[in-house]
Order: C-alpha cells, then structure tokens, then sequence
C-alpha cells in the first residue's frame, strides 16, 4: 500500500491501524485514486481535533462546510468507528448528522436524504483518547469494491487482495494468466480491468462519485477502453457450474467478458494448452471456510502439485491460502510470500516458481 502512495509522488504522513495517512499535489491524489489496486477506501480527513465531550465534537462538526458538499439532490450515510472520549458510536453518529443538518439549516440549504445503507456520501467519524476525524469517503461505495459483483460465489477474496496476489505473480498486462479454481472470477476480472481501462480500474466508480465531481469538479475522465484482445489470454476454470455461470454475470458486468475465457473443468485434470510461460494465480478452497473434509482437501493439493510440476514447468504460481499445513501438499519450493488478513484469518499469498519448462 505505502509503496503504490508513494509511486503517484504522494508523502505518507503517518501509518497506523486506521490507515495510511498521506498528503500530496490534487492531481496526484486524483491518479493515486483512480489507479489505486490495493486500497479498500480512499477518504479526505476534513478535520483531525480534540474533543473532551460529544458537545465540544458537535460544535467543531458544525463549523465544516458541509453545504460545500452535500446538496440537495445527494444522500449521506455516517459511519462511526469511535472510543475512548466518543466511546458510544451511535451517539457520535447522532451529534455528527445533528452537526451536518443543523449547518445546512443555518445556511438554509434544502436537507438532503439520510441513508443508512447505500448513499451517495460516506462520512467517516474516528475517535482515539481525546482525538476525532472526520473524513469524506472519495468514492461513495468503498473503492476496493468495484461494484460489479453482483453475486459473490461461496467464498470470494476481495478485488484488493485479488490485486496482491497478480502483483506477487508479478503478471503484467498481455501475459498468459490462467486462474484453474476461479471461483466468481474475482482475480482474472481484476486483471481484465487493469488491462481494458489502462490501469485505471476506478475510473467507472469516481467517475459517479458525487463527492468527486464536487472536490474536483473539473477533472476530465478519460475514455479509452482497450479493445477485445485478438488472442485469449485469461483463461478460468471451476468444477461448479454456478461458479462459472456466476463468474461470467460479474465479468459482463465488469464490461470485460470478452477479456476472459471462462469455463467449467477440474483443475485435477488440467492439461497446459496454453503456452511454455504464464501465471496461474489462484485461491483453492481450505477448510474452514468451504468445508470440505480436510483428507479430500490434502489429497487434492497434492494432485494439484502433481498436475503443476508436469504440466506448468516454466510458470508462476502464486496462492491464497489461509491453511499452512495444506500449502506443503503441493511440493514446491516457496519463492516469497506475504501474510494479510482475509475473511478474518490469517492467510499468505505465496508465489512459487515452477522448474522445468522449454
Ligand atoms: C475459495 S473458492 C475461489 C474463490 C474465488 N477466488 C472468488 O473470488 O470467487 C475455491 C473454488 O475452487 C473450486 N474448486 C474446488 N475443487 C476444484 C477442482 N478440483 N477443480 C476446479 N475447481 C475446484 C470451488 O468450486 C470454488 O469455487
């Protein structure tokens, strides 16, 4: 995360457990945003302060210009992730719209809608000792969910973590990239996005942004969109036909169906077709989060091992896997990992080099 901020010229002001806290030119924000892989929210700290009570809070609330960025015609929802000084979130988040409603009334601007799910803005109030921010969400929705998802499969990574896992394959765009357990399709419809959009995956996401288009109202989105590539080079597979038939609904919806090859088959069985050089990068089921009798599960990393060492000599393989002892049935040797959280556990991408290969 701090090396892809610092790759769009943005200085990291300070790291913690709610963030990377960074600062920089608007123009390098606005691409660090619109480029952003790794990112699961990008917001705009409006105030950074003390406040010993919820009254001081709201009176330093009221003093923001809200009617700079909720007009009428918008809906905002408040989340709250306070304690300490502001310990009770929902009434933080009570003073926090009293704060916003009452600043518009003052400068009798029409209220807007309050929403408690979907809104067009996302205000975020934190809380540690006696210190509170307030931040604006960039995107509305979070921006590490691109909003093509529209059913997720039994246990899809998240588009940031589908990202790390191309980045350890060190793919890039035009290689081969075969994702054999594909599940919803998340990995291979992330790459196929880098690819149609030129790297601007949230282009789609800002572009309706109500927050953006206030913030930065005269940044113009660029429109190119690569072309169906002549050869297919994205390949998935899964042995569940509602995996694919759900993979190939969210690729649609990603506006990159013709990017992926998307096909049901059993990756025990997979044969290599498809070249001597290419990254196979993929998120195999482990045990506690499909269920499968842990036995099936070691035999079947273990076939797969089988299938990689004679078929793939000469690729990439990179995995996500939450389950260490499974990650040795496949028999290779680790070239480098990282450790993250997902789906609450801990879990490695880890990236091995296949030997053998023309
Ligand atoms: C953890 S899920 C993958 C989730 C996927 N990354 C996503 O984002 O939706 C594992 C997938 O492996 C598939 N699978 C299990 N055994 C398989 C096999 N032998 N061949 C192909 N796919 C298999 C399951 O059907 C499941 O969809």
């Amino acid at each position: 995360m701090e090396q892809e901020i610092q790759s769009f010229h943005l200085k990291i002001d300070s790291t913690n457990r709610g963030g990377v806290f960074f600062s920089g030119k608007k123009e390098d924000v606005i691409q660090f945003a619109i480029h952003t892989k790794f990112a699961s929210r990008v917001n705009l700290q409006l105030i950074h302060d003390n406040a010993e009570t919820y009254e001081e809070f709201y009176t330093k609330a009221t003093e923001l210009p809200w009617e700079k960025y909720i007009g009428p015609n918008v809906s905002f929802r408040i989340d709250a992730e306070t304690k300490d000084k502001l310990k009770n979130s929902e009434f933080t988040m009570h003073r926090m719209k009293d704060a916003i409603l009452d600043r518009l009334r003052a400068k009798k601007v029409p209220l807007p809608e309050i929403e408690k799910r979907m809104a067009d803005i996302t205000i975020v109030v934190r809380s540690h000792t006696d210190r509170f921010s307030i931040e604006l969400s960039l995107s509305g929705d979070p921006v590490g969910r691109r909003g093509y998802r529209l059913h997720a499969g039994s246990a899809p990574v998240r588009e940031p973590i589908a990202q790390a896992m191309l980045e350890m394959s060190d793919w890039k765009e035009g290689e081969t990239l075969v994702d054999p357990m594909c599940g919803s399709g998340t990995v291979l419809i992330e790459a196929a996005l880098r690819e149609r959009l030129y790297g601007e995956i949230n282009r789609f996401l800002f572009a309706e942004s109500p927050v953006f288009q206030i913030l930065f109202p005269t940044y113009v989105f660029s429109e190119r969109k690569k072309e169906k590539p002549s050869k297919p080079h994205l390949f998935g597979y899964d042995i569940d036909v509602e995996a694919i038939r759900i993979a190939k609904e969210n690729a649609y919806e990603a506006g990159v169906e013709d990017f992926v090859h998307f096909e049901v088959g059993n990756c025990l069985t997979l044969k290599n077709s498809f070249g001597p050089k290419g990254h196979l990068v993929t998120n195999p089921p482990y045990g506690d989060r499909i269920g499968k009798p842990m036995e099936d599960l070691r035999e079947m990393y273990f076939q797969f091992g089988r299938v990689l060492k004679n078929e793939f000599g000469g690729w990439k393989f990179t995995v996500l896997c939450a389950d260490f002892s499974l990650l040795g049935k496949f028999g290779l040797k680790e070239n480098k990992h990282i450790s993250l959280k997902h789906a609450n556990l801990k879990a490695k991408i880890v990236d091995y080099e296949l030997r053998g290969g023309k």
